[in-house]
Order: structure tokens, then C-alpha cells, then sequence
């Protein structure tokens, strides 16, 4: 039986967190989105580096070639800890934060080796509840049966649950039958992590995600869900030329089948931890006050169900390596 993920580690990939929003969080509102990303990208992967892990990026930046760091099947950690797999949003949120908007965070899921779904850069069509509502979704079912279902569960009615859904084309019909269902809606422009992991917390005000948005987005989501005994169910969406034959390339055989929990996350031993960068349903984002830099981040395990929050005050004059300030 392989050893668990050893919870001091935790805390490490806090930091791993912490040092991308930290890095990125200066950008906020300058219109590049290129930047954003590259500044968490590189704080993340040195920050990674420092930690005794031997693991592989299974969710990243895309494959190999499209991606100089943090792409799929790198190899990340000092190669002496135990063998993990590793997910990685650098910058959850890129057009978020380059235009200085809510819901945007950087993030890291870790798990057993294997355990975590390999899912290529594509779409996902996700439904996810917090976990007074796990069991009472099935993704093959019409969405005003998941919503009655669901609703049951909260001991709430219809009308009163809050729907959220990225504004999209793709999730046009979705949104229309919701309407028809009765529940309230609240649309997103973009970021449907957050509010994904918000199901799960009773006082954010969103009871349901729903619809199409990214797969790593997807996995991630499942990994926090884990930690916090919520569910989400989803099938991959492939929506350009290439994505079922690289999705088969990457051990998918049936690219439209349902994905449970257990296909997205296998097991409890996973770590999630992300940290704000601009404030969102979950998390606040970054502030900078002189030398000094505020940060609010969210650890999770899924062994233990232990969920620490993290306000951290971090001297940026002591920190060169691991902060552009
Ligand atoms: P970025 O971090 O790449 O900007 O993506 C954020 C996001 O909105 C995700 O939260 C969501 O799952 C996905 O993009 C939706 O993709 P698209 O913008 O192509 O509809």
C-alpha cells in the first residue's frame, strides 16, 4: 500500500500558491493576459521546485510543446518525496485579472500517483453540489430533475436555488431550461472554479455549477469537491478538430462517457490548496501595502476532511526568490 501524501506537505503547496498570486497579483488590470500567467507560471514552478516531491504535471499548461513550463508529463518537486501527481491552474482567472475583475486565483491539487483524471485542454460539461447534495446529481438526467433533486436535499424549493453558469453560447440551452426550471441564475463571465468549490460552503450563496467550461478547471474542482465530500459528475466536450484523438492519446477510450468522482479524483488522498488574487466567493485577493503583501489562501485534505484557511503577511523585501515586486 503506498504511503499517504505526508501532511506537512500541505502547507508547502500553500506557499507554492502563494508565491504565484504574489507574483501575478502586481499585474492586475494592465490588460496583458500573457503576463498574468507568465508571472504565476514561474513563481509556481520555482516554488514547486523547492518542495520533496517526486512528481509529474498531469494538468497544466498544455502539452509539451505549446507550454515552456508546467505542461504535461513534467517532471516537478526535488524527486525525493513520495510519487504524486500533480494539477496545476497557475492563474485561474487570466482575462480576470488582466482586467482587474473578481475570481481569480492561483491553484495546486495533489494526489496519490494515478489518482487524478489525465484531461487534455479541452471543454467539460460539469454539474457540481456541495455535499449535503451528494447522490442526488446524475449528469444524464435532464437538468430540472437535478435541480428538483437537488433542492430536496438543501430542504430548499426550486425557485430558491442559485445556479451558477459561464456566460456562453455553448451554454445557451442549459440556461434556458434552468429558467424554465425556476431557479435563479447567476451568470459568470469567466472563473467556474470558484464557484464550483463555493457549493460546498453554505453561506456563499451558490448551490449549484453547472455547464460547459475547461476540463483542468474540471478536475481541479473534483480534487477541492474530494477534500470537502461534495460531488461533481461531468463528460468531456470536445469541441475542436483533434481533441477525441488526443484525448484517446492520453488513455481516454470512450471520450463521451460519464466521469464520477472516482474517474476525476480516485481516493481521499489528495491535497488541494489555492490562494486569491483577486477576491472571489471564496477567497480574498492580493493586497500589497509597501513592503509588505496579504494574502488568503484555502489547504484542504482529503484524507483527514481538514480545511485550514491561511492569511499570510509576507515581507517582500525577504522574499527576492520567490517575489517580482
Ligand atoms: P483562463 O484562466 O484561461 O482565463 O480561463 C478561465 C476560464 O473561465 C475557466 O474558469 C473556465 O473553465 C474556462 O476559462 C472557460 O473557457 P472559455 O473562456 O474558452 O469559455
Amino acid at each position: 500500500m503506498p504511503k499517504q501524501i505526508e501532511r506537512e506537505l500541505a502547507l508547502e503547496f500553500v506557499r507554492v500558491t502563494e508565491a504565484g498570486a504574489l507574483s501575478c497579483g502586481r499585474l492586475m488590470g494592465m490588460g496583458d493576459k500573457e503576463a498574468c500567467d507568465r508571472a504565476a507560471v514561474e513563481a509556481m514552478r520555482r516554488a514547486l521546485d523547492t518542495v520533496d516531491i517526486d512528481g509529474t504535471i498531469v494538468i497544466g499548461e498544455g502539452e509539451m510543446d505549446q507550454a515552456p513550463m508546467l505542461y504535461i508529463g513534467e517532471k516537478v518537486g526535488t524527486g525525493r518525496g513520495p510519487k504524486v501527481d500533480v494539477a496545476v491552474d497557475p492563474l485561474e482567472g487570466t482575462t480576470v485579472l488582466s482586467k482587474g475583475l473578481p475570481r481569480s486565483m492561483t491553484v495546486i491539487a495533489v494526489a496519490e500517483e494515478g489518482c487524478l483524471f489525465h484531461a487534455p485542454d479541452m471543454y467539460m460539461d460539469k454539474l457540481a453540489v456541495g455535499p449535503k447534495a451528494r447522490g442526488a446529481i446524475d449528469i444524464d438526467l435532464p437538468i430540472e430533475v437535478n435541480l428538483r433533486n437537488i433542492a430536496a436535499c438543501l430542504g430548499k424549493n426550486v425557485s430558491d436555488l442559485v445556479v451558477v453558469i459561464l456566460d456562453r453560447p455553448r451554454n445557451q440551452t442549459l440556461i434556458e431550461n434552468v429558467r424554465k426550471a425556476g431557479a435563479r441564475i447567476q451568470l459568470i463571465p469567466d472563473g467556474d472554479l470558484s464557484p464550483a468549490i463555493a457549493t460546498a460552503f453554505e453561506d456563499s450563496g451558490v448551490d449549484v455549477l453547472a455547464g460547459i467550461g475547461g476540463a483542468p478547471e474540471g478536475v481541479l474542482a473534483a480534487a477541492a469537491l474530494r477534500c470537502l465530500e461534495g460531488e461533481m459528475q461531468a463528460r468531456l466536450w470536445p469541441s475542436r478538430p483533434g481533441e477525441v484523438e488526443r484525448a484517446q492519446a492520453m488513455g481516454i477510450t470512450d471520450v463521451h462517457r460519464k466521469l464520477t468522482m472516482d474517474d476525476l479524483v480516485r481516493g481521499d488522498d489528495v491535497i488541494f490548496a489555492a490562494t486569491g488574487v483577486t477576491t472571489g466567493e471564496l477567497l480574498d485577493g492580493v493586497r500589497y501595502e509597501g513592503s509588505i503583501a496579504k494574502t488568503h489562501s484555502i489547504v484542504m485534505r482529503g484524507t483527514t476532511g481538514t480545511i485550514r484557511i491561511v492569511r499570510a503577511s509576507h515581507r517582500l523585501d525577504k522574499k527576492p526568490f520567490y517575489v517580482r515586486c
